[in-house]
């Protein structure tokens, strides 16, 4: 089965055509990421109309790519949210217009459940459940339990700013990057660092409480108050934050899939993409005995290739009027 896959939450216009939910045939990613680096942060407006310049062409040439045409196509996959209302629109509209021209399926996918579909992208294991899932984006800081497709429990969340809006506030903070792309500049600073002369000078927020929920906003300003008062090199500020984040990220990781005794562990989203939380969280799971599956790095930002593999294995059966955009959604929303 061939699923077109369209992503346009943001700042990227995404098409992907996927077989069978793991195989990609061809993708095509447009993004205005050079409009917004110029204001310093995501004009939605500016984005929304990028998207509306960029969906018809993007979906075309990935069609072109894979020399294929809509009788190749055997459903439609389209984010409707979270994400800006704006962005989303265009691609949900888009789908809509392509499903009843063509008289297709179209399947309303969650962007956050998405993220988790890069796993299954190119996998040839069978993932086995239940699986312990921590979605790591600019939006979102998620533990969920996977005990099937379709079929998630959320356990917990961030209760201020995600992890990688954690990293990017840091970095505006340091003066190393005005744009979401924070994260991996807090990286690059990061492994310049010979020595973390400032190790555990930064709080671990609620490392040891019993819950799987997060708070990273206290770090940031905690990041403020030891630049203001010690001014350290950026380099070291940078080590000691990304340990910091990526220690809680870990533990409460962990502890969620010992609690749940789960078979595998999942990581998805934008700061999947960071080389120490990859590392770690490898070696951590490799010390509880539980199977990791980490998505290759090109598949960690947002594009519609786990949009289209979202869809497969979770073919939600919808009148075209049903389907809407929705700005807010959270990733145990039911579509
Ligand atoms: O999933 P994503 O592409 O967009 C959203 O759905 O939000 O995630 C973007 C986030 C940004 O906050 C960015 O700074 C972060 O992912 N990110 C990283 C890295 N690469 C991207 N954070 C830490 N380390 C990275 N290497
Ligand atoms: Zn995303």
């Amino acid at each position: 089965m061939v699923i077109l896959g369209i992503e346009t939450s943001c700042d990227e216009t995404a098409a992907a055509l996927v077989r069978d939910g793991v195989e990609e045939i061809s993708d095509v990613l447009a993004t205005s990421r050079e409009f917004h680096e110029k204001t310093g942060g995501i004009v939605p407006e500016i984005a929304a109309r990028k998207q509306v310049e960029y969906i018809l062409q993007v979906i075309s040439q990935t069609l072109e790519k894979a020399n294929m045409a809509k009788d190749d196509v055997d459903a439609i996959a389209v984010t409707v949210g979270p994400g800006l209302i704006g962005s989303l629109l265009i691609g949900v509209d888009a789908a809509k217009a392509l499903a009843f021209a063509w008289h297709k399926p179209l399947y309303p996918v969650n962007h956050l459940v998405g993220h988790i579909y890069a796993n299954f992208v190119g996998q040839e294991d069978q993932i086995e459940f239940p699986a312990l899932v921590l979605v790591v984006s600019g939006g979102h800081t998620d533990l969920v339990l996977m005990h099937g497709h379709g079929n998630l429990e959320y356990l917990g969340g961030t209760l201020d700013d995600a992890a990688g809006e954690a990293f990017d506030k840091t970095a505006r903070l340091l003066g190393i990057s005005q744009y979401k792309l924070g994260g991996p500049k807090i990286s690059e600073y990061a492994a310049k660092c010979t020595e973390n002369t400032l190790l555990h000078r930064l709080p671990r927020p609620k490392i040891n409480d019993d819950d799987f929920d997060f708070s990273f906003s206290g770090l940031k300003t905690a990041v403020r108050r030891l630049v203001e008062t010690e001014n350290p090199p950026v380099e070291v500020v940078a080590c000691e934050f990304e340990n910091a984040v990526v220690d809680v990220l870990i533990a409460k990781t962990i502890k969620a899939a010992q609690k749940f005794n789960v078979k595998s562990i999942l990581l998805g989203g934008g700061v999947a993409a960071n080389t120490q939380l990859r590392t770690r969280l490898q070696a951590s799971a490799d010390e509880i005995e539980t199977k990791v599956y980490i998505p290759p790095l090109r598949l960690c930002g947002d594009n519609a290739i786990y949009i289209a593999s979202a869809g497969f294995f979770n073919p939600l059966k919808r009148e075209l009027v049903d389907i809407q955009a929705d700005s807010s959604i959270s990733i145990d929303t039911k579509l």
